[in-house]
């Protein structure tokens, strides 16, 4: 074997056995689901899965590389501080219209999703017709759950 192609094995094998390692650990567990929305339409809870899931609720989708140091710290902060924002896995004293208001905001400002995200996630980004339907979207489908 060459020189060259030893060299390449042997990134090969490292590298692999670092995504093994990576696959192996467990992702961050996501606290229970207390609480089901009463989505208004299939269309509303996509765009939500979309762009807001993984840090307002307690069905997060972890990837892989969430479980990298540092960045794992950083992930995990942002679903945490979401989380204690609003979740809507669990009950909530808040009300629809409240929340419906600040959702609407946040949408609209271009402050959420975070941009952060929204790199890595390019489904994320919204066009200004999917923010509005989310908006109103989100407005009946919180209004009609408890
Ligand atoms: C990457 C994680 C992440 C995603 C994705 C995300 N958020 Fe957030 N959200 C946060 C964090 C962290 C905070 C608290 C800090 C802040 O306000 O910047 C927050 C705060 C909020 C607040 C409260 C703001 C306030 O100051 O009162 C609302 C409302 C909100 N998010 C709505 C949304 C909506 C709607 C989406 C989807 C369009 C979304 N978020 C997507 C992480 C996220």
């Amino acid at each position: 074997m060459s020189k060259i192609k030893f060299v390449f094995v042997g990134v090969f094998v490292i590298a692999s056995g670092l995504l093994l390692i990576l696959w192996l650990m467990p992702n961050p567990i996501n606290p229970p689901v207390q609480r089901q929305l009463a989505w208004d339409s299939p269309q509303t809870k996509q765009l939500w899965d979309r762009a807001c899931n993984d840090c307002h609720s307690n069905t997060t989708y972890w990837p892989i590389y969430a479980k990298l140091p540092i960045v794992s710290n950083i992930i995990v902060d942002h679903v945490n501080e979401g989380r204690k924002e609003f979740n809507i896995s669990v009950p909530t004293r808040k009300s629809a219209n409240n929340l419906s208001n600040e959702i609407e905001k946040e949408i609209l400002k271009n402050k959420m999703p975070l941009t952060d995200y929204t790199w890595l996630h390019p489904a994320a980004r919204l066009s200004d017709a999917e923010k509005k339907a989310l908006i109103d979207g989100m407005k009946i489908t919180l209004q009609n759950s408890r």
